[in-house]
């Protein structure tokens, strides 16, 4: 591992009230805006002056430079180095940063895929945006990429919104009282990341099928508080869970920044939508009713809610014939959208009360799903 200058700042030398007067004047955006404002190149670059001004929130830690993670790439994931790996509220990562000091934190399902998901292949120069595709039913900055880079892939490119002002009118009938004590929040990439996680390893039957988070970027360049749009009470309370997640010996912890933008990369699922199903005419109104609210009761067995959940995050495949994949009589379906996935605040680890899981029979049955490749594991 290359030696690195340790940085001087740390999140310690940042008091409270520095940070509290950087965002006070932070506005509150609508749900729909995610992406920083862009401001015209002469603006930007003055802004970019004045935001370096701002001490550093990230505390010095040694991430893996780009050459070194390179050489371990042959290296599964779990015989890595535990110097390798950092612990963010329970997921391991292998934090990289290149030479920019942009970060990105590989997953485990991100790490075999390393060299496609590095930012020159879907992020520079707005690639991601110019090669990818805004996602349809998509409310904030989010695109599905193909990723040309040494083995290609489909990501989902999610812009983050942690710490911007949630709209309640967005969010699921009664989510409010049934998710917990705090004032709904879109998580930050961390949190999603460990929801989607404790989801997808739930021991509660039967199995949700999810896309896979495959990494967290975060670009060096700096923001101004008002085009990122922050809040400060809720970004705060998240950096400071995340700070918390780290075990105290940690030599290097990683700490969320306030001027910085975090994106989420997701592996892109095939298949139709519930709500694209009924435009479609493949399925009918009450069958995707009943599909969704089968989902609903898996995700309340194991504890979860999703509190802004719509039809358009199920995803469901159908057979050439046209009829709808199912395994034993239960339709497989995987889910998108994790922004607000949150545990119950009742649900215990391992709950296993709640209703139990409908069973959806008279769509055809054929073969397992898995034979035609899963939607998403
Ligand atoms: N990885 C994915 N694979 C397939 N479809 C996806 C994936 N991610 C999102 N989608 C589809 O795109 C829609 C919009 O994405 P979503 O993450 O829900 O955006 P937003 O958070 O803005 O609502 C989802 O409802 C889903 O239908
Ligand atoms: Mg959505």
């Amino acid at each position: 591992m290359t030696a690195r200058e340790p940085r001087i700042t740390t999140s310690r030398d940042l008091p409270l009230v520095a940070m509290q007067a950087s965002v006070r004047n932070a506005r509150t955006w609508a749900i729909d805006s995610i992406e920083p404002i862009e401001l015209p190149n002469s603006e930007r670059a003055s802004s970019r002056r004045k935001a370096c001004a701002y001490p550093s929130f990230v505390e010095p830690r040694m991430p893996l430079s780009l050459a070194d993670s390179i050489e371990l790439t042959r290296t599964p994931f779990d015989q890595l180095p535990q110097t390798a790996l950092c612990q963010l509220l329970g997921v391991p990562y292998v934090h990289v940063q290149t030479e920019s000091g942009d970060d990105l934190f590989l997953t485990q399902w991100g790490w075999p895929w390393l060299e496609s998901l590095l930012p020159q292949n879907w992020y520079r120069d707005r690639y991601y945006k110019t090669s990818g595709t805004r996602l349809r039913f998509s409310s904030g900055a989010v695109y599905r990429v193909p990723i040309v880079g040494p083995r290609s892939l489909q990501v989902v490119v999610k812009f983050s919104r942690m710490g911007q002002y949630l709209d309640p009118s967005c969010l699921a009938e009664g989510a409010r009282s049934e998710s917990t004590a705090q004032e709904p929040n879109f998580s930050s990439p961390f949190e999603e990341v460990a929801a989607l996680e404790q989801l997808r390893n739930s021991a509660v039957r039967p199995r949700v099928l999810t896309k896979r988070a495959l990494a967290v970027f975060s670009p060096a360049e700096r923001f101004e508080d008002w085009q990122l749009g922050r809040q400060l009470h809720q970004f705060e309370r998240q950096a400071r869970s995340l700070l918390e997640s780290q075990a105290p010996s940690a030599p290097e912890k990683v700490a969320l920044d306030p001027h910085r933008n975090y994106v989420v990369l997701f592996h892109w699922m095939n298949g139709v939508n519930l709500e694209e199903c009924v435009e479609q005419g493949r399925l009918t109104l009450p069958e995707a009713q009943l599909i969704n609210r089968m989902v609903l009761a898996d995700l309340d067995r194991k504890g979860f809610e999703i509190l802004d959940h719509k039809p358009n995050h199920v995803i469901v495949k159908f057979r050439r014939t046209g009829s709808l994949l199912q395994r034993h009589g239960r339709v497989v379906y995987a889910l998108a959208d994790f922004e607000l996935l949150k545990l119950k605040a009742h649900a215990a680890e391992g709950a296993t009360s709640g209703p139990e899981p409908l069973l959806l029979n008279g769509y055809g049955l054929r073969e397992s799903f898995n034979d035609h490749g899963p939607v998403a594991t």
